[in-house]
């Protein structure tokens, strides 16, 4: 099968649990063989994001339709060009990683007057890993003080569910078409000890675009993506 099928959602999915089920099989396969978090990373990011927008097509319609409505199995236009709007057409917006800088590469050749600033982000805070969808923030400050739905799933080490982000304190708005988010850590355990090595966020552009079965579908994610890289 061609790898890019691995995004296709079959007819047969009807709910989200066997959806999310369905992408955690795909990312076991696409993931064997290989264990660098890049590009493992890479392949879950387009994974999710793509099977998201293959989902509603076949999700049938009715109230829970609207986490994953849409007319088509495409991202909708930012401008519309119809008389629906955005908020009719529902849709993940962003499928992204946020890395602890210390997994990142060193750079092997620095430049003197590089900003001190950055240096000390680096040593301290998440930055931007594989992700699908509209550009976004690059760092996400964790400490001394976590910064936004991303930053507070790192220190809590458990997922954050906002159904809708205006109503979070301190949302990191890397997109004002954002409505709703889920964030899961990725927790390694190690030598009887757990360390965060990130977290995953996906975005929605409706209100309530995320609930419990996501969750569930996206800790047993998070779960296979830590065994199956090395960090
Ligand atoms: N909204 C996130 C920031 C990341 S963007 O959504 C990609 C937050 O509040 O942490």
């Amino acid at each position: 099968m061609p790898h890019a099928d691995a995004s296709l959602v079959p007819d047969s999915i009807k709910t989200k649990s066997e959806f999310w089920t369905h992408v955690h099989d795909q990312l076991e396969i696409l993931m064997g063989g290989q264990r660098h978090w890049v590009s493992n990373l890479s392949n879950a990011a387009s994974l999710i994001y793509n099977s998201l927008q293959a989902f509603p097509s076949n999700f049938g319609d009715g109230e829970r339709s609207v986490n994953w409505c849409g007319e088509s199995l495409h991202f909708p236009p930012l401008v519309s060009t119809t008389q629906s709007t955005k908020s009719d057409r529902p849709a993940p917006s962003l499928s992204s990683f946020y890395l602890i800088s210390s997994l990142f590469p060193q750079p092997r050749f620095t430049d003197a007057s590089m900003d001190p600033q950055s240096q000390t982000r680096a040593s301290t805070n998440m930055l931007l890993g594989p992700f699908s969808g509209r550009p976004a923030c690059q760092w996400i400050e964790v400490s001394p003080r976590p910064r936004g739905v991303c930053g507070d799933a790192f220190v809590k080490r458990s997922t954050v569910l906002v159904l809708d982000v205006l109503t979070y304190p301190g949302h990191i708005a890397c997109d004002g078409d954002t409505k709703s988010e889920i964030v899961c850590p990725l927790i390694l355990r190690k030598g009887g000890e757990d360390i965060v090595v990130g977290v995953l966020d996906l975005d929605c552009l409706a209100i309530g675009g995320f609930d419990a079965d996501d969750q569930v579908g996206l800790e047993r994610i998070v779960a296979l993506i830590i065994r199956s890289c090395d960090w």
